[in-house]
């Protein structure tokens, strides 16, 4: 191992004190180690206990990574108002969330259906006995599965939830013996994982025992696991209005009709067009995961699941759809969530335990339908700014006050850039240049 090398690994990293990490860190990779390591620890929570329960999400931790925590007021959903927690680093999201918000409150608001609630988990196994001897005793195995796993059912049954369904799928004209045992969940308010993962856990030792028991070779068990792909718990979520409610757009010169028209052409680009249906669904993920990540719900699980549903019929499509008919606008989103409003992070994490008191400490289909609305809203401020105004506009005047802090701008110099660029097109170089002439004048 070259000096370089040796000198930049360590062993016994983690049985560390949090500061001997911190020293171990600054002095190895900093070249300002004692300000990086004062920096480091101003993050850390000042309530000792606090911070424990952050250090317990995760594991070497030196301290913590700020994000904004932010509100859109005036959701309505289902005829009930909503102040929406959202966790996100960019530049006007929540303001456009807030202002599609705005604009539906006065136009029946969001409406939404819950279209399933189940989760599925799987069993990976091989075993010589073949499918067709499999599939005959499919009955007798699902009942051994199910005697032999009362003891992890009996809670979720007791709260109208459990194992829904067992079934065999075939891969072995794939891979040679490759079946799997297809669970189907109902897990309540939870997310689910753990419960659901122990569960296979035990399919996966209890077809073992199976095959014992009745003096059958013993199948291989290849693993056992969860699937994030949920397409059987999805929520929709919708606005419409009359076309002519719209209003009109541009400062009075687009009409609702013509603004209907380019609205609807825009989602269907995002569903002809992968390129476009990326970038479309990363507008709605950047209402969803924001919601989600206030709520302390899993947000690499929701994103997953969300591209793979939207690649569902072998290409990946738009999420949300639109039509104008008969004189009426409608949008809506159609989003695979299986999120919780119980266990996890949702009661144990501060911030997010506060979201859900904030969202009126909602069921699982409530919270559900409360992030994709917000995911609607923010694709149809999105898809508004991009066939009128164009997004740059609004999004670069958010974005300035990020700019100013980069260039280190003093609050009067702040205030006067915000009066002049409301009239200018904001960029960075026209700030700096902006600064830099006002600077210069002093
Ligand atoms: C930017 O974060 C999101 C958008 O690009 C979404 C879209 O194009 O629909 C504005």
């Amino acid at each position: 191992m070259s000096p370089q090398v040796e000198h930049k690994t360590i062993s016994g990293f983690s049985k560390l004190s949090k500061r001997k990490k911190i020293k171990w860190i600054v002095e190895n990779f900093f070249k300002d180690p004692e300000n990086v390591m004062k920096e480091l620890v101003s993050y850390w929570h000042k309530d000792d206990k606090q911070q424990e329960i952050l250090d317990g999400f995760s594991e070497n931790t030196i301290s913590n990574f700020p994000m904004p925590f932010g509100v859109a007021p005036n959701f309505i959903i289902n005829g009930k108002p909503y102040v929406i927690p959202m966790v996100i680093e960019e530049s006007s999201v929540v303001a456009a969330a807030a202002a599609a918000a705005k604009f539906w409150m006065s136009r029946g608001g969001f409406k939404t259906e819950i279209i399933g609630t189940q989760k599925i988990g799987q069993v990976f196994f091989k075993w010589d006995i073949g499918y067709t001897s499999i599939a005959q005793k499919l009955s007798a195995i699902k009942q051994h599965l199910l005697a032999h796993s009362l003891d992890l059912t009996k809670n979720m049954n007791a709260r109208g939830g459990g194992i829904v369904d067992i079934k065999l799928k075939d891969f072995s004209d794939q891979e040679e013996g490759l079946y799997q045992l297809e669970g189907t969940f109902e897990t309540c308010d939870s997310m689910g994982a753990n419960y659901i993962k122990s569960l296979l856990e035990r399919f996966g030792l209890e077809l073992k025992a199976f095959a014992i028991n009745h003096g059958l070779s013993e199948p291989e068990i290849i693993m056992s696991i969860l699937s994030n792909y949920t397409p059987q718990c999805v929520v929709r979520a919708s606005v419409s209005c009359k076309i002519s409610d719209l209003g009109t757009f541009d400062q009075g010169t687009m009409t609702a009709k013509h603004f209907a028209q380019k609205f609807a052409t825009a989602i269907r680009i995002a569903e002809i067009d992968p390129y476009r249906a990326t970038t479309h669904n990363k507008g709605i993920f950047n209402g969803i995961d924001a919601v989600v990540l206030a709520t302390g719900n899993d947000f690499r699980a929701i994103e997953a699941c969300g591209h793979a549903y939207a690649a569902r019929n072998g290409k990946y499509s738009s999420l949300s759809h639109c039509n104008i008919s008969d004189g009426m606008f409608k949008f809506w989103l159609d989003i695979p969530l299986a999120i919780g409003t119980v266990g996890g992070l949702t009661k144990l994490h501060p911030i997010a335990k506060r979201s859900l008191e904030l969202l009126g400490n909602p069921s699982a289909p409530e919270l559900m339908s409360i992030i994709a609305s917000t995911g609607l809203a923010q694709n149809f401020a999105a898809v508004r700014s991009l066939v009128t105004t164009g997004i740059q506009k609004g999004h670069m005047k958010m974005h300035l006050q990020n700019i100013l802090n980069t260039l280190e701008a003093t609050p009067e110099e702040k205030e006067k850039s915000i009066d002049h660029f409301s009239k200018q097109v904001v960029s960075f170089n026209a700030v700096r240049e902006y600064l830099n002439t006002q600077r210069a004048s002093v």
